[in-house]
């Protein structure tokens, strides 16, 4: 019924929805830019353990040295990308980066990534992101990732079972799966595309980038994405104003309410990562690689020189941190309940590498 008045509002006049449409304050709580961009972040340090990438997340010492996170002197903005400098040899992996935020942001907070580049490109799996601790208890919430060439941001929710997307209100119409929970459809998750061809790879590097504004609600609104592009950036955004109402920012792009998800069920306090993989899991099936590149993955890209990787590269302005009512949503998570032990991936990626193991008809050496 309500759902029913809305879309007829949305006919006749999109401001009457609005108003109608609870809209929260924020004030901005944390800001990672400049040349303390990546003072409160951990890297991984670790070969991709978790998603069975042919990538090795580099340490910070690594990093730095090797120049793949850095903070560009000239625009002030952070660099985290794939290593296009060194050859890898068959049964190597290839050199990027991981790195997640050492805070977590609790229930009632919003988020804002400005960029200006996204990596892209063939074997390429880019994601801006965020997690619960003991996935998938704690929730995750992907603002932004796509594989390969595609040229469609994705916005997508892991959970446990019981979490789906209802009666969303969202400008996207791209809905791709509604069940959230990760022992569904092989993990998809409850997705939408982005239709805008600015919201990702070489249109979002035209458009010079955008943002995206994740809120993470425990209101009736439950969990929400927002893409702008670089020329349709709202003025409370560009003009780095200390609070943001969601009133300023219209539909989201893509809308999970607490209808069909519980948010106080199926999220705890959510930490940021950024990070970029190599075919693995979802780019390095063979079924999802050959829908935008041809050959094989991993023989074909990340092993030799690394020219195929000279767009693989994430450029952030900024990311901000808001909480509601100027509350601190900033929190901490005791060692223990960090312990995360991946159920699904563990056994649906060991399943997916000897399949991809077979396919190619060589062994991993990792
Ligand atoms: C991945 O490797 C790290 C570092 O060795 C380890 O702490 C973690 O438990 C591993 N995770 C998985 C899922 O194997
Ligand atoms: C999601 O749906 C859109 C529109 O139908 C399609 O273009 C895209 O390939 C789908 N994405 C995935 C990951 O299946
Ligand atoms: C930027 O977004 C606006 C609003 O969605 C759209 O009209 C415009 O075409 C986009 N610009 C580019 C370069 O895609
Ligand atoms: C979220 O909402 C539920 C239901 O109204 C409530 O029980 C819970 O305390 C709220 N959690 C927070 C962190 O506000
Ligand atoms: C944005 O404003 C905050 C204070 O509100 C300030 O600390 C920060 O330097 C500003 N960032 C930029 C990129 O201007
Ligand atoms: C892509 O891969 C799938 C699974 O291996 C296969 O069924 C399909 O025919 C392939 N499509 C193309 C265009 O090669
Ligand atoms: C590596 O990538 C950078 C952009 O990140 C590009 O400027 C450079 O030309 C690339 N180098 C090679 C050897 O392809």
């Amino acid at each position: 019924m309500l759902s029913s008045t809305l879309a007829l509002l949305a006919v006749v006049s999109p401001a009457i929805v609005e108003l109608s449409t609870a809209s929260t304050t924020y004030d901005m709580i944390k800001e990672y830019h400049g040349s303390g961009f990546f003072d409160d972040w951990s890297f991984y340090g670790n070969f991709d353990n978790l998603t069975e990438g042919d990538a090795i997340f580099v340490t910070e010492e690594v990093a730095t040295s090797s120049q793949l996170a850095y903070v560009d002197s000239s625009t002030n903005h952070a660099i985290m990308k794939v290593d296009n400098t060194s050859t890898v040899a068959f049964n190597d992996k290839r050199n990027t980066i991981r790195i997640s935020s050492n805070d977590y942001y609790e229930v009632g907070s919003l988020w804002i990534a400005d960029m200006y580049h996204v990596p892209y490109g063939c074997s390429v799996w880019p994601a801006w992101w965020s997690e619960g601790p003991n996935w998938p208890s704690g929730g995750e919430i992907d603002t932004f990732e796509g594989v390969n060439m595609v040229t469609h941001n994705s916005m997508t929710l892991h959970t446990e079972p019981g979490c789906t997307q209802e009666d969303p209100t969202q400008t996207s119409t791209l809905i791709n799966s509604t069940d959230c929970s990760f022992e569904a459809n092989e993990n998809a998750g409850c997705s939408v595309t982005d239709p805008s061809s600015s919201s990702y790879g070489a249109g979002f590097a035209s458009a010079e980038g955008g943002v995206f504004v994740t809120e993470y609600a425990n209101a009736s609104t439950g969990i929400s994405v927002w893409f702008f592009n670089r020329s349709s950036v709202p003025d409370s955004i560009s003009s780095n104003s200390s609070s943001i109402s969601t009133s300023d920012l219209g539909t989201p792009t893509a809308n999970w309410p607490n209808t069909g998800c519980s948010i106080s069920e199926f999220f705890s306090q959510q930490q940021f990562v950024f990070d970029i993989t190599l075919c693995g899991d979802d780019a390095g099936a063979a079924s999802v690689f050959n829908q935008t590149c041809t050959g094989s993955c991993y023989e074909d890209y990340v092993v030799g020189d690394g020219s195929n990787y000279a767009n693989a590269y994430f450029e952030v302005a900024s990311v901000r941190v808001y909480s509601v009512n100027g509350e601190n949503t900033i929190t901490s998570v005791s060692s223990d309940a960090l312990a995360n032990t991946y159920p699904w991936k563990a056994s649906a990626g060991a399943t997916m590498l000897a399949a991809v193991a077979f396919a190619s008809g060589f062994s991993w050496a990792f």
